[in-house]
């Protein structure tokens, strides 16, 4: 089930997107003392990552992965590391969250994916492992993490992590597949800008729309959060 978030304007949306975060985080390590989150690469979740550095004072037993990350190295300005290091890292204060970087992706993007996929199930519970908070960006054309339309990793059942060709250039991706975002605790679907309007009313249709993002609905709730020019009219 998708709960739609009109949240107003960008600084609005990051806020909203940050408490949203802050509070899962929350809730995770007041029942086990510690939070994983996956993180979203893209431009739009940068805000986020700045407004959530100011408002967690405390990142003990916080636990940060990549929903997906480019086969680039980690310094290159199209990584997801660079993105998370830039607006969160260096805002947050110290003690700094854990940050879980895919390594390896620049070299061998398969032997990397299958590494993060062994370093996810030994530091998550559950089979498959359970993220307490995903957060995810939205492709213009529907795509999510790395996750792009008609790729039949999208059929994936068994891996949790994969290298992928992708659409939207840097194209070698590493990301994580429906099995293990579908057994987040909480998803946030974040999207701002006209440009995302149409994928933000097929992922409102419903799974039968069969863009990637619709497929992420496995029971647990959805928030997609959306700017005022993305909101569906
Ligand atoms: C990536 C992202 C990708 C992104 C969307 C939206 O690494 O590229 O994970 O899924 O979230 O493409 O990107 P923007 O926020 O830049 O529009």
């Amino acid at each position: 089930m998708i709960q739609l978030t009109v949240a107003g304007d960008s600084e609005s949306t990051a806020r909203t997107t940050a408490e949203r975060i802050a509070a899962a985080i929350a809730d995770a390590r007041a029942e086990r003392g510690v939070a994983h989150i996956s993180l979203a690469g893209g431009r739009t979740p940068a805000r986020t990552y700045r407004v959530l550095a100011r408002i967690v004072d405390d990142w003990s037993g916080v636990h940060c992965w990549f929903g997906d990350e480019r086969c680039v190295p980690l310094d290159d300005p199209d990584s997801n590391h660079r993105l998370i290091v830039e607006n969160l890292l260096d805002n947050a204060s110290q003690p700094h969250p854990t940050i879980h970087p895919v390594t390896g992706a620049a070299d061998d993007p398969a032997a990397a994916a299958a590494a993060y996929e062994q370093e996810l199930r030994a530091a998550l519970p559950g089979d498959p492992p359970q993220l307490d908070v995903a957060l995810l960006g939205l492709g213009e054309d529907g795509h999510t993490a790395s996750l792009f339309p008609n790729d039949p990793v999208l059929e994936e059942q068994e891996r949790l992590c994969v290298s992928v060709h992708g659409t939207k250039p840097p194209f070698e991706r590493i990301t994580l597949t429906l099995p293990i975002l579908r057994a987040a605790r909480k998803t946030i679907v974040l999207a701002e800008g006209a440009g995302k309007a149409w994928a933000i009313q097929q992922l409102m249709a419903g799974p039968t729309t069969r863009i990637p993002a619709s497929m992420l609905d496995g029971g647990e709730e959805i928030e997609l959060i959306v700017d005022h020019t993305a909101a569906p009219g």
